[in-house]
């Protein structure tokens, strides 16, 4: 149970107990193809200081280095893309500064093992800051943060080249799945009226609450 538990209180309160790492990989191996995918999202609900969602972005960037290390531009932008899949909510303000600063540092250890010459510090600052957008303090449970306000998380989709584009949706309505075509009428009816026809998936999928226009990803802070 060694680093499993930081306080007997804390179990109590929060039922905080970390996952072992062997557990962490056994359970992970169950979707192993999908945890080398570089883009496949993640979301670690009660993510304490983040084991799942630690383990699956070193799997993807260990992908990132195998295909990219050659080439530090694409290193950069695999990588970005890598870590702006990985989600996580805890109801803990310490364990979601650990988690945060834990993905950063793997991120941060890997592209120096990887890439020859210097990081470009624009790169880490978009790390950084897709990581206070996507690691939120929260109640996985009522899904609102700790102001009381909806969980939001923020979808990052590389449209080609360097560009990124974001838009945010409310976690209540991620987490309600997509709904097929015929279904939307008889199961959630006029819930489902804000959400939108995808024709590609066939299926009614969330609208986003915000869009952003395209950017550079290592300005991707500059959006706000
Ligand atoms: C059993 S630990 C698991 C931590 C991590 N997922 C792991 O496997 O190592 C449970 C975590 O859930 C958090 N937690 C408890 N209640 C929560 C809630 N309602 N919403 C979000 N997080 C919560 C605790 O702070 C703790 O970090």
């Amino acid at each position: 149970m060694e680093g499993q538990v930081k306080s007997r209180q804390r179990v109590v309160d929060h039922g905080e107990v970390f996952t072992a790492e062997r557990e962490v990989n056994a359970m992970l191996d169950l979707v192993k193809t999908e945890t080398e995918r570089i883009d496949s999202r993640f979301l670690e609900p009660a993510c304490g200081n983040g084991n799942f969602i630690a383990e699956v972005l070193r799997r993807k960037l260990a992908v990132v280095a195998s295909r990219y290390r050659k080439s530090p531009d694409e290193y950069q932008r695999y990588a970005f893309l890598a870590v702006s899949s990985v989600y996580g909510v805890d109801i803990l303000a310490d364990n979601v500064g650990e988690c945060r600063e834990r993905l950063f540092r793997i991120v941060e250890k890997d592209a120096r093992s990887n890439i020859k010459g210097s990081i470009e510090p624009a790169f880490l600052d978009a790390v950084r800051y897709v990581l206070e957008k996507n690691i939120l303090c929260g109640d996985a449970l009522t899904l609102r943060d700790a102001s009381g306000e909806p969980i939001t998380f923020a979808e990052w989709s590389m449209l080609g080249g360097d560009l990124v584009k974001r838009r945010d949706f409310l976690l209540s309505e991620l987490l309600e799945g997509n709904v097929e075509k015929d279904e939307q009428a008889s199961l959630f009816g006029e819930a489902l009226m804000s959400w939108d026809f995808d024709e590609e998936a066939q299926a009614y999928l969330p609208a986003p609450v915000r869009e952003y226009p395209p950017v550079d990803y290592r300005e991707v802070g500059r959006n706000g």
